[in-house]
């Protein structure tokens, strides 16, 4: 089980941002959901996570409907996210940051466990140790988002969704995440990936959906999505980095 979307349509006005999308990320895989600028990624999260009511289709989470629960509510049940413009409390420690969202999730959980000794886990754990005391926003953006994944793991999540995790980090920075990501997905959280650096995707995902202005383009494994004509297509207008690690000539 985890995560199913169902025959979702977004529309804002007379443009159509999600045509009757469906898509699942199970437990214990990286999904990732990839596409052109505009097609459509963040508004699926965006449905997914309950900012943004869809025109039509649904959401279940380990099969329960939960289309009509607000954000928060479906924080709760074990939904985090990250964002594709960093959102972090700029004028907090990155221990704080990570803090706060452990406190958090051990007062909503009336968990036994201390959020002072998890913060500490997770800061090691994503390489934080030597900035844990800086401000938030005094941190480039690479590490910044270590930060958002280790605050959105602070909340114990059941799944994971991840906005452009890897923009503007470096190479060692996008190694070292991509490693705690199949950690995390190895300790059965349903994790989906929306990002554009084709290598992570293709090194990570265990299946893939591609997005088109708002169609499915096509769904798979890496393989057979590097293989598809017609996505090799919709990437050509893209960077030629972009058709390249889709395994393009
Ligand atoms: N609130 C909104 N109101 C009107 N149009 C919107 C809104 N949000 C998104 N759109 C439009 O919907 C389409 C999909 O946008 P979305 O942000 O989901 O794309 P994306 O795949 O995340 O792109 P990117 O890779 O650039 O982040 C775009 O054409 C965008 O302009
Ligand atoms: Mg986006």
């Amino acid at each position: 089980m985890g995560l199913e979307v169902n025959d979702v349509t977004v529309r804002f006005g007379g443009h159509t941002a999600l045509d009757n999308i469906s898509l699942r990320a199970l437990n214990g895989q990286i999904t990732g959901l990839i596409g052109p600028n505009g097609a459509g990624k963040t508004t699926m999260f965006n449905v997914i996570t309950g900012l943004q009511p869809p025109t039509r289709g649904s959401v279940t989470l380990d099969g329960r409907d939960i289309s009509k629960l607000p954000p928060y509510r479906r924080a709760r049940r074990g939904m985090a996210r990250t964002f594709q413009r960093l959102e972090l409390f700029g004028s907090l420690s990155v221990r704080e940051n990570i803090h706060v969202a452990a406190s958090e999730f051990r007062r909503r959980h009336r968990s036994a466990e201390r959020a002072g000794p998890t913060t500490e886990t997770l800061v090691e754990r994503l390489g934080l140790t030597a900035v844990a005391d800086v401000r938030a926003d005094q941190l480039p953006t690479g590490q910044g988002r270590m930060v958002e994944l280790a605050r959105a793991l602070a909340c114990r999540p059941r799944v994971l969704l991840l906005d452009e995790p890897a923009s503007g980090q470096d190479e060692a920075e996008t190694a070292a995440f991509s490693r705690v990501l199949r950690e995390v997905a190895d300790d059965g959280v349903a994790v989906l990936l929306v990002e554009h650096d084709m290598d992570l995707v293709m090194s990570v995902c265990d299946e893939l959906h591609v997005l088109d202005f708002g169609k499915k383009l096509a769904q798979g494994t890496c393989d057979q999505i590097q293989a598809d004509p017609a996505v090799r297509a919709a990437y050509l207008g893209e960077s030629d980095e972009d058709t390249e690690a889709l395994g393009g000539s």
